[in-house]
């Protein structure tokens, strides 16, 4: 029997590279990356879409450089905004499924309990409206389409917190890291291995329950605690807790960004773990295989 195909984006970043490997069991994984498919052109995303005619496309590309948006805002929406409402058009014009990733920033970060998927959006800047108008393109298609949000992505590879704190703690003896803005750390397997798990349900078992989930580790957290867990208990560097006044950014970022997980975890019967429990999983891990 012929195997089906899968078109993948963003196969070389986070969770795109994860992706690659995962789904392989369930398809011919054509996976593509800014080399072979530029997502800020719709003529070379209705061609690859035609070209390959996949019964599953996964959206795992974006423009993610949050501070960069508020200077290339016209990118931005290009990749973020009109990308995956074209996929999701050439997705129901062949009947196949999409799953694209979508981000906490659509939210104000006003609230002070996780937010549920119907929540007001909002979003404070240039990437959190470009993801939103992404959704939203997506929605207007009607293709099966099954939507993930989640939030602080890391891992091994790539540009990233977690790298980034690795690398400054070995330089430096103190860390100030913004304590006043919260949210969830997730590891790019993780998120990868649960979109894996319902891929692996079935294609109709996924049409069937087309939507907009959020998907998250769960347990919350500052970027201070965040930074404290990754250096651990080692007494050098100290992580001192700063205000988000004092480390001014170009984009603003949401204070609250804990994502609401109980219709993901009904629909699919899956639930993340917490993200200090991810977190040492991925610290385990070796860069090679990450
Ligand atoms: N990272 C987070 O903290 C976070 C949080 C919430 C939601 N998400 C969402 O999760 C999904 C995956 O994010 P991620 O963390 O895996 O991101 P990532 O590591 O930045 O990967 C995105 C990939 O898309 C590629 N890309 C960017 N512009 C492109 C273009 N014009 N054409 C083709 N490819 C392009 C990037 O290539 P280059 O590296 O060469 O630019 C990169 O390989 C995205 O939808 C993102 O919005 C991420």
């Amino acid at each position: 029997m012929r195997r089906l195909t899968i078109l993948l984006t963003g196969a070389q970043g986070q969770i795109g590279f994860e992706l690659a490997r995962l789904l392989s069991p369930y398809g011919e994984v054509v996976a593509t990356d800014r080399t072979t498919l530029d997502l800020a052109d719709p003529d070379a995303i209705v061609a690859a879409v035609r070209g390959a005619r996949p019964a599953l496309v996964v959206n795992a590309g974006a423009y993610t450089a949050v501070d960069r948006a508020e200077t290339e805002a016209a990118l931005a929406h290009a990749v973020n905004g009109r990308a995956p409402g074209i996929f999701a058009e050439e997705a129901k014009r062949i009947g196949a499924v999409l799953i694209h990733f979508s981000t906490d920033y659509v939210f104000d970060g006003t609230r002070k309990a996780p937010y549920p998927e119907d929540a007001p959006t909002a979003p404070l800047n240039v990437y959190g409206a470009s993801k939103l108008e992404g959704e939203r393109g997506i929605a207007a298609a009607g293709a099966h389409a099954i939507v993930l949000r989640t939030s602080w992505v890391y891992g091994l590879r790539g540009r990233n917190f977690l790298l980034t704190i690795r690398r400054l703690a070995a330089e430096r003896d103190e860390l100030a890291i913004v304590a006043d803005q919260y949210g969830v750390p997730n590891w790019s397997r993780t998120l990868a291995e649960a979109t894996a798990r319902i891929v692996g349900a079935g294609l109709p078992a996924l049409a069937a329950r087309a939507g907009l989930y959020h998907l998250s580790c769960t347990g919350q957290a500052s970027w201070h605690d965040f930074a404290q867990a990754i250096v651990g208990a080692a007494p050098r560097p100290r992580i001192i807790p700063i205000s988000t006044a004092e480390y001014p950014t170009p984009a603003r970022r949401p204070a609250y960004g804990v994502l609401a997980t109980a219709h993901f975890a009904t629909t699919f019967g899956i639930v993340l773990p917490d993200w200090r429990e991810a977190l040492a999983s991925c610290l385990e891990s070796t860069a090679g295989t990450a």
